[in-house]
């Protein structure tokens, strides 16, 4: 199956693509930091239902976290909506 990472994964339209591929059984994993208020009722949300998804809490303008993630991942797709 293939993997998909999503930057801003706990967000309105990231928990929705997650849960979506996640409904299809592809890997997924998430990264987010967090910074937008209702996004840990977000990621509680999605967890709930996908257990199996694995969640990065990182910034995505911290380098060298953002590049151990992708490395440990190594995800056939990437979805970027942090911002
Ligand atoms: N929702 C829409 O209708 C829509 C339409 C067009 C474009 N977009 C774009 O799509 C993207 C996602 O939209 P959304 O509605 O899901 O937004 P959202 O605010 O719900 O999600 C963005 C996520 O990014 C995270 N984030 C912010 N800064 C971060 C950082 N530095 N590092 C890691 N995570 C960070 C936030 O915590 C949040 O969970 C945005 O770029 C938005 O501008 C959205």
């Amino acid at each position: 199956m293939p993997s998909i990472l999503i930057t801003g994964g706990a967000g309105f339209i990231g928990v929705n693509a997650a849960q979506h591929f996640a409904s299809l059984g592809w890997e997924v994993a998430i990264l987010d930091n967090l910074s937008r208020r209702g996004t840990e009722d977000n990621l509680r949300w999605l967890l709930d239902q996908h257990p199996a998804i694995a969640f990065h809490r990182v910034d995505i303008r911290q380098a060298d976290a953002l590049a151990e993630v992708v490395a440990a991942v190594r995800p056939s797709m990437l979805l970027h909506l942090a911002a």
